[in-house]
């Protein structure tokens, strides 16, 4: 089965043809990620119309790079159209949804609403031919999600735990900006705290304790980021070198939220006594987080899973693969844009 998968929810212009929710054929993402670098945070407006700018072109690209289609009044050779109805920004959803309503009823192809959420799960599937056994434990971790779901044997999902405020990702963005690095913050983060751990090989991870580490002993599934941003603010003011130090703070913000998401999801995978995890989401792009999944549950023998760090972070990719292995075909009458789509 051939799907075409369609993702617009922020500022990542996604198409790509996926056979089968694994094998791609082709993957096309424009991104509006400078204009909105330039300002230090994404505003919705601007991102809405890069998208109607990019959307109709980035469709052409993939349908052509898949299958040489070249628009005609023939539809192209696809089983069915996939598309991001929520969450994320409003007008930006709005330009993907409208377009693959439009394009199902031209070329009279099943239509599949996609939750991007639960996408980032099953961008575990791309590419990857090891089984993934269920039930599995998935810790989803995006600009404006911090999510631990249940997934079972008949893949259905159950929230047990989340953020009470920011994202992970969020966290890493806000920290940033106080630093004064680029947006999107966790990739500036990552790559200052990488330079400085090379160059301080004496550093070792239960060294960088300067931040703390709300809720990690919390009874319950839940994270909370939004003190960490305090603590850094309240940090930066009291330094005369912030700049001679950014490195090593943003050492210190990635291990914290690093030590956050292990903790967790670790302690979920004990009560529930299960033996895969799933790790998506843009902030599972970030390496010393992967590292560390690695290393502790190789340990406790829990099979890991994390999608290439392009299937990470926003991509169309994904919700063809999400919309083979979950969702259902809707009528394209019935398929509305929601900002506020919740995981479950
Ligand atoms: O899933 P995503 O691409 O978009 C949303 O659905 O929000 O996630 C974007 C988030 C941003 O907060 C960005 O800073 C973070 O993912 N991110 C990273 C890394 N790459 C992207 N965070 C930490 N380390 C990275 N390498
Ligand atoms: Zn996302």
């Amino acid at each position: 089965m051939r799907i075409l998968g369609i993702e617009t929810s922020c500022d990542e212009t996604g198409a790509a043809l996926v056979e089968n929710g694994s094998k791609i054929i082709s993957n096309v993402i424009a991104s509006s990620i400078n204009i909105h670098a330039t300002t230090g945070g994404i505003i919705p407006e601007s991102a809405a119309r890069k998208q109607v700018e990019y959307i109709l072109p980035v469709i052409n690209e993939a349908l052509f790079n898949g299958l040489n289609y070249r628009p005609n009044t023939n539809p192209p050779d696809i089983d069915a159209i996939a598309v991001t109805y929520g969450p994320g920004l409003i007008g930006s959803l709005l330009v993907g949804v409208e377009v693959a309503k439009t394009l199902s009823f031209l070329w009279k192809k099943p239509l599949i609403p996609v939750n991007h959420l639960i996408a980032h799960i099953f961008a575990n599937y791309l590419e990857n031919s090891e089984s993934i056994n269920l039930p599995a434990i998935s810790l989803i971790v995006s600009g404006g999600h911090t999510e631990l779901v249940l997934l079972d044997k008949n893949k259905t999902l159950k929230r047990i735990g989340g953020t009470r405020d920011d994202a992970a990702g969020e966290a890493f963005d806000k920290t940033a900006r106080l630093l004064t690095l680029p947006y999107p913050g966790g990739p500036s983060i990552a790559s200052k705290a990488s330079t400085y751990r090379e160059a301080h090989s004496e550093v070792i991870d239960a060294d960088l304790k300067m931040f703390p580490r709300p809720m990690i002993d919390s009874p319950d599934f839940d994270f909370s980021f939004s003190g960490l941003k305090t603590s850094v603010l309240n940090k930066v003011k009291s330094m005369k070198n912030v700049n001679d130090n950014v490195g090593m703070l943003s050492a210190e913000i990635q291990e914290a939220i690093v030590d956050c998401l292990v903790d967790k999801s670790i302690k979920a995978l004990d009560y529930y006594h299960i033996n895969t995890f799933l790790l998506g989401g843009g902030v599972a792009a970030n390496e010393h987080l992967v590292a560390r999944f690695k290393k502790t549950l190789a340990k406790k023998r829990i099979d890991f899973f994390v999608p290439l760090p392009k299937f990470c972070t926003d991509n169309a990719a994904a919700i063809a693969a999400c919309a083979y292995h979950f969702q259902n075909v809707v009528s394209w009458k019935n398929v509305i844009a929601d900002p506020e789509l919740d995981v479950v």
